[in-house]
């Protein structure tokens, strides 16, 4: 067999990790050829070839000799451009960014169909764990019911950090910062949007249904406070941000990006630190759990080398379920039942309960319990940012189809 040669962009945490994967895995068939960064001069903590770097995207994309281009840099909009740009001129991507697929997903479906090449990014969602590629083969059927868990290593950290050890959010976050877990930006990971935009990619794999993230509430962990916490530990449950699509009948599905409360007996009340955790329930077989590291260099990148290697075969995303002739589509016409903590804002002014089952007034905190539908959640989304206002899901059953 012959070896790939890999034209890379991007060698920051990832890039530095899938370096050092390809480097210590005997049969990978896969050389770096070729890395393009912003600034090849600056100093790098492994030692590379200087020959090797470029910040010309021309000498991959132009190059003859490359087979296979693996994109791992931070802008979203620049990778696009390059990812769009290879898999026009046929050559085979393996992307792990998932800003640029959640966004640009529906096109590039139809630049890989229209051009017959593949773009592969199991990298892309919660790290090392397979998730794409399960999806997309195993169960490529329609008793899928929904996928379920935590998709952010950073916040996940934080949430662990802040419960189990009784440290502060900022030094947790600072942590996950150094660890190499976050985001450039960390808000897209504890304001929930790289949870978020995980869910979009794996709905595609999971339901064959595209929907656009802006469209979907999502809630974070930024304004969660010891009050919360009191609470989550007072009723034996911990808080993680949990992102999940869920069919709610034949015809529907739903998806959001929230806090829960989450009981010992679930499966994610035990993924901690920067362990990702996905449950995937489905019609005659219940529920199944995958775990795994869901952040850092070396597990992003063994994800990255498990695409390489399936590109070595020829493989590549068929989307069959985006062609199944009764899917469903989504619907954000649905009660949850919410926790919102409170203090300045009255929550009951901003949004409107359909049912008040609990409420707790004192002069340090206050909260309430309640129905609300999804889309209205949706429409005042803005107005619960407020830095006094906390909101968690506290979850209730949409659909009985195991028997
Ligand atoms: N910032 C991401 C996380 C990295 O914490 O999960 C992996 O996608």
């Amino acid at each position: 067999m012959s070896n790939i040669h890999i034209g890379l962009f991007g060698f920051g945490v990832v890039g530095q990790g899938v370096f050092e994967v390809i480097r210590k895995s005997k049969n990978a068939h896969a050389e770096i050829a070729r890395i393009c960064v912003r600034d090849p001069k600056k100093p790098r903590k492994i030692a590379v070839d200087p020959a090797l770097f470029t910040d010309r995207a021309e000498e991959i994309l132009d190059n003859p000799h490359i087979d296979l281009v693996v994109e791992v840099i931070n802008d979203a909009e620049e990778a696009y451009r390059i990812v769009r740009q290879a898999l026009l001129k046929g050559i085979p991507v393996v992307s792990g960014n998932k800003a640029m697929l959640a966004k640009h997903l529906p096109e590039l479906i139809e630049i890989q169909k229209k051009n017959r090449v593949a773009l592969l990014y199991d990298a892309s969602s919660c790290g090392s764990i397979p998730v794409i590629r399960n999806l997309e083969e195993y169960y490529d059927n329609d008793l899928l019911l929904e996928v379920k868990g935590i998709l952010n290593g950073s916040s996940n950290y934080i949430l662990s950090r802040v419960f189990d050890h009784r440290e502060s959010y900022a030094d947790a976050l600072r942590q996950a910062q150094e660890l190499g877990f976050a985001e450039s930006d960390p808000s897209f990971d504890i304001e929930g949007y790289d949870s978020l935009f995980k869910l979009v990619i794996i709905t595609v794999h999971a339901l064959g249904a595209y929907v656009a993230p802006e469209r979907i509430f999502t809630y974070g962990i930024a304004s969660i406070h010891e009050s919360d916490i009191r609470y989550a530990r007072e009723k034996r449950v911990k808080i993680k941000l949990v992102a999940q699509v869920v069919k709610v009948s034949d015809e529907h599905f739903t998806m959001f990006v929230m806090p829960e409360f989450v009981e010992p007996s679930r499966y994610i009340y035990s993924v901690d630190d920067e362990y990702n955790g996905v449950v995937i329930r489905g019609e005659c077989y219940d529920r199944q759990f995958m775990f795994g590291k869901g952040a850092g260099s070396l597990p992003t990148a063994s994800s990255i080398l498990s695409d390489v290697m399936a590109r070595l075969h020829d493989y590549r995303y068929e989307y069959k379920k985006r062609e199944y002739l009764q899917k469903p589509t989504y619907t954000t016409d649905l009660s949850l039942k919410i926790y919102v903590r409170y203090s300045q804002t009255n929550i009951l002014h901003v949004l409107h309960f359909e049912e008040i089952l609990e409420q707790y007034i004192s002069t340090e905190s206050n909260y309430v319990i309640g129905m609300v539908r999804l889309s209205e959640l949706l429409a005042k989304r803005d107005s619960l940012r407020a830095r006094d206002l906390f909101i968690a899901n506290i979850p209730i059953f949409f659909l009985d189809r195991d028997n």
